[in-house]
């Protein structure tokens, strides 16, 4: 695979459309083709068998098509079929997972040699909050730690419908999931959904300034540049990089809500 082949990215829907523009921005010499799966949106409240089935069938597509490696931009694709796709795969695999780990270590303080507990709520979907990834990630963490789950479906449908500008709506909806916890005392929020990026502003309305909102959409393009350098797969500095939105929703509704996200 030449290092100017493209790089597939998909989501269950628009939510990994967060994650392109990250790598718009840090590395604008890729290509990127986007797979979003609305037809089959939310994957966040699907069995992990049946998120592993259109996991697999979207990266069977992307090697098809001749990508140089894959971005799950999808934390709940990621929780059910990561391991499964890098066994049958021979191209990088990446995926993602909440940035439990930024939000702790800011309890790691120089100026002073013991670990502040950290009290943060991770907002994600039902599906990587049950699975086995996500216990294994809170084990290495809520020792030190105080940290609470947060399923928010609701927050992947309003992307989807676009509705997302509809801010009594938005507000509402986060008033719903987060008014039972003193906000006040929390130091972050963790993004752990790719939709949920969008609501970034939204969160910083809901919470006290001292509150963190955290997404792990910068560490996982790090990561991607650091595996395709290992591999000499990085894309030369003249090559024109850009972005093919796809979906499986062939409606104009979604593929013009695709763009707008893409460019906001
Ligand atoms: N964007 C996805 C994630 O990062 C999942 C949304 C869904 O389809 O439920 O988990």
């Amino acid at each position: 695979m030449s290092s100017t082949a493209p790089i597939g990215v998909f989501d269950s829907g628009l939510g990994g459309i967060s994650v392109v523009r990250q790598i718009v921005r840090d590395m604008p010499h890729e290509r990127v083709l986007y797979f979003g799966d609305s037809a089959n949106a939310p994957y966040g409240v699907k069995t992990p068998d049946e998120v592993r089935a259109l996991s697999f069938a979207i990266v069977e597509r992307f090697v098809r098509e001749g990508v140089k490696a894959v971005v799950i931009a999808c934390n709940t694709a990621t929780s059910a079929a990561v391991n499964d796709l890098r066994d049958t795969y021979d191209i990088p695999i990446i995926g993602m997972e909440p940035a439990l780990k930024i939000a702790c270590d800011r309890g790691d303080v120089p100026s002073d040699p013991h670990h502040i507990p950290q009290r943060v709520i991770v907002a994600a979907t039902p599906l990587t909050l049950r699975e086995r990834k996500f216990a294994e990630l809170m084990d290495r963490f809520d020792g030190d730690n105080e940290i609470v789950k947060e399923p928010c479906p609701e927050l992947v449908e309003i992307v989807e419908s676009g509705r997302l500008g509809d801010h009594d709506l938005v507000m509402r909806t986060l008033h719903g999931y987060f008014d039972r916890y003193d906000l006040n005392r929390i130091d972050s929020v963790v993004l752990g959904c790719t939709h949920f990026v969008f609501y970034r502003d939204y969160f910083r309305e809901l919470l006290p300034e001292r509150a963190a909102v955290i997404d792990g959409n910068e560490g996982t393009v790090r990561h991607l540049g650091v595996v395709l350098e290992s591999l000499g797969k990085l894309a030369p500095e003249n090559a024109d990089g850009g972005v093919k939105l796809g979906n499986s929703d062939p409606s104009e509704r979604i593929a013009a809500l695709s763009r707008e996200l893409l460019d906001a």
